[in-house]
């Protein structure tokens, strides 16, 4: 028996789950569940990825802290993969107190090693934000091409890559100023000393060939020091011994992966060490997307080294999906979540049809909907469990739901059988679409057998009614077979025909048990076709979803006119004791006094406010405060640290509308 811990990336915990991310969760799901069925332990573990500057100003933005936002994600993640039928065994998060741990000791071996070195740099910065900014953060001019609007580190139409200093006309996208070059001190992690390690590490582990190649090219390069640093304000653990610095997200995200591992093994009172020491014999396989095969081919295993831990034994790449042959794109409605996939169509679709797609090239698959409804119509439900119901309506029906003692072809059967070993084989080597291929043949062998012997007209007649007991036990054998090939891409089913047949949970080993003279259930309607209404209504709330995303930021003249605007005087204001920031005040509107609440006291004294005119909001709901009710909001700005009132540019009357 192998000791296994596999895991996929971590999806970061600031977005929904989409069907890009479903590529990869399905093709680790798939894999470990084979593993399970050949017996082997094997420990699927996974996390949200929940640090960073882009969940730091999401959460502003939403008004929520990141603790708030991560939270939330978490639970709609696990909802999602859930309902895709991705088990994992632990989904943890990388805000974790075994990740802060784990990360700063990892971080001190390092260190100790001597491979932990401080530099100044000159970074940009966010005056009006007060942060530093990383490098997707700015937008300007091409350094090479002056396209404009391209982010901070290259360029989206002629492809350059470049610092973002370089950039022309800078703009900080989280205030919308011009960020400023500010020096700071970073500590970063000397890759460099790890080069020879990591050559041998990449030739005698499983990686693909275009990825070594890759790798390589960056070992030719020359290593650069990376820097692990992020300045206050940060989302993430605080590095040890270092004020107000903070390490980057992608130090703590695949030590993420451990600390997931150690919750586990905590719960299931293992120890984590066991798997992750120099010396262990357990094996580790990363399943990545090919963008992030840097992070995993050269920062991770360096890392693992320097902290004197075990290294992967493969890092499995894949590529990118196409949405019916385009890069997914939220603009021209090709980038469906997880969700809005799930309120239309059935899981059990995708992994089907993902699989006959996917092989361990790191090539892009592509979802073309009119294949995919196709390959799930006539292979899945029109062939292959259309074998089921064929067979089970006559067991049930005429034979007391009971499978004949004899097999009347012994051929189909081992022709069936036979292929077993090279499918676990091609599980192991991540080749789905071609198990697909095979599943499908033999489905077609099956089939043929059928509509040879065509059971419809034999039952109809006594000398040969007997007869098809035997051909539809045959049938529902092959099935049990196929079914159980299909099991790791199809759990659900699988265990609704394991129902069925009133079977043992299949596995690798008694996959090939015949059932002989056995009472069967009642058939059940396994799955459905696919129609094409389904996808078009998908689309259609996809549209609407994203065409709402998109204005979520604006409002409408219809949202302004809603807000009564007045011009007021301040006719009486006051000091509250017991309040370090509020003054109450007498306002003036026209034809009615009322007293407001405000923010203020910082900057003005009640004196110098009496006979000022301002502006308020008049039909804000009224508020209820400690020392007693506010009516209404008056409007200020902020500069230099300083609260300043709006005031409008000539006298006007009390009460005077603003639109
Ligand atoms: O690229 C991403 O989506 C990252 N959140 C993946 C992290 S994987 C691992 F290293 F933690
Ligand atoms: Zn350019």
């Amino acid at each position: 028996m192998r000791r296994i811990v596999v895991t996929s990336a971590l999806p970061y915990a600031n977005g929904s789950i989409h069907l890009g991310h479903l590529v990869e969760y399905i093709q680790t799901d798939i894999w470990a569940r084979s593993q399970k069925m050949s017996g082997n332990e094997c420990v699927y573990i996974c996390a949200d990825d929940s640090h960073g500057t882009p969940i730091m100003l999401k959460a502003k933005e939403l008004g929520i802290t990141p603790e708030e936002l991560i939270e939330k994600t978490y639970d709609e993640h696990v909802k999602d993969f859930k309902d895709f039928q991705i088990e994992f065994d632990n989904f943890h998060t990388t805000h974790s107190d075994e990740n802060k741990e784990i990360s700063q000791k990892i971080y001190q071996s390092l260190r100790d090693k001597g491979n932990i070195v401080s530099k100044e740099i000159e970074q940009f910065y966010d005056n009006e934000a007060k942060m530093f900014l990383p490098d997707r953060f700015i937008k300007g001019e091409c350094p090479k091409c002056g396209a404009k609007d391209q982010y901070g580190d290259s360029c989206e139409e002629c492809g350059a890559t470049y610092s973002p200093t370089d950039v022309k006309n800078p703009i900080s996208t989280v205030s919308n100023t011009t960020p400023v070059t500010k020096k700071t001190e970073h500590v970063f992690f000397q890759l460099s000393s790890y080069e020879s390690f990591l050559k041998e590490w990449m030739q005698n582990n499983e990686i693909q060939k275009e990825i070594k190649n890759k790798l390589s090219e960056w070992l030719e390069g020359g290593l650069v020091d990376w820097d692990i640093t992020r300045d206050k304000p940060y989302f993430g653990f605080e590095i040890p011994d270092l004020k107000d610095k903070y390490f980057y997200v992608w130090l703590d995200a695949p030590i993420g992966y451990i600390a997931s591992h150690k919750n586990y093994c905590d719960k299931n009172k293992q120890n984590y060490l066991d798997d992750w020491k120099e010396s262990s014999n357990t094996e580790l396989y990363h399943f990545i997307g090919k963008d992030i095969a840097y992070f995993h081919g050269l920062f991770w295993p360096a890392m693992l080294e320097g902290a004197g831990m075990r290294k992967p034994n493969g890092v499995y790449c894949h590529g990118f999906l196409t949405i019916d042959g385009e890069k997914m794109s939220k603009s021209r409605g090709t980038f469906f979540n997880a969700r809005t996939y799930l309120n239309h169509l059935l899981p059990d679709y995708l992994r089907y049809y993902f699989s006959s797609r996917l092989t361990n090239k790191i090539e892009d698959i592509d979802l073309n909907f009119d294949d995919f409804m196709t390959r799930v119509n006539s292979d899945l439900v029109g062939k292959i469990i259309n074998i089921g119901s064929r067979c089970a309506k006559f067991i049930n029906k005429d034979f007391d739901s009971k499978l004949s003692s004899e097999v009347g072809n012994e051929e189909l059967i081992k022709s069936v059988l036979s292929r077993k070993e090279e499918i676990i084989q091609n599980y192991e080597a991540r080749n789905y679409a071609a198990n697909m291929r095979i599943i499908s043949s033999l489905s077609d062998e099956v089939n043929k057998y059928l509509d040879d012997e065509k059971p419809w007209v034999k039952i109809k007649d006594d000398s040969t009614k007997g007869h098809v007991q035997t051909i539809c036990s045959d049938g529902i054998n092959g099935f049990k077979f196929i079914i159980g090939y299909l099991k790791p891409v199809l759990p659900e089913i699988a265990n609704k025909v394991e129902n069925l047949l009133n079977c043992d949970s299949i596995t690798w080993s008694n996959i090939d048990n015949q059932l002989k003279d056995h009472k069967i259930n009642a058939f059940v309607p396994l799955i459905t076709r696919i129609n094409r209404e389904s996808i078009e209504k998908m689309k259609e709330e996809n549209n609407k979803e994203s065409a709402a995303a998109e204005d979520t930021d604006k409002i409408t003249i219809d949202d302004f006119i809603k807000l009564d605007l007045r011009v007021a005087k301040i006719i009486n204001a006051k000091e509250l004791e017991e309040s370090r920031k509020l003054l109450e005040l007498e306002v003036d509107l026209g034809d009615e006094t009322r007293t407001i609440f405000a923010g203020i006291k910082k900057s003005y004294s009640p004196d110098e406010l009496i006979g000022k005119l301002v502006v308020v909001i008049a039909n804000l709901k009224p508020r209820k405060m400690k020392f007693g009710t506010s009516n209404g909001m008056v409007l200020a700005t902020q500069h230099d640290g300083d609260i300043i009132i709006i005031q409008p540019e000539k006298d006007v009357s009390p009460g005077s509308k603003i639109s």
